[in-house]
């Protein structure tokens, strides 16, 4: 998504860890919540649900043996 101004969204699916958000984006860490913009331009969301700062990954993919249940696509 492109807005005025802006940089586009981007999310990227590391393989067997994150997902990377680039871009202008806001974060809500929960339905009904206010999202926020982060203070940075990439973060990455955590898709194995070991993290300990939800939603944020903290590496603990690395730890658990996450694997995804798909290669990430390519264009
Ligand atoms: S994907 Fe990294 S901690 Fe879950």
């Amino acid at each position: 998504m492109k807005n005025d101004n802006t940089s586009p969204v981007t999310v990227t699916a590391c393989p067997d860890g994150p997902l990377l958000v680039r871009g202008d984006f806001s974060l809500a860490e929960a339905p009904g919540r206010t999202p926020e913009r982060p203070d940075r331009k990439v973060v990455a969301l955590c898709r194995c649900g070991k993290t300990g700062i939800a939603p944020l990954c903290d590496g603990s993919h690395k730890l658990t043996g996450f694997r995804a249940p798909s290669p990430p696509i390519t264009p």
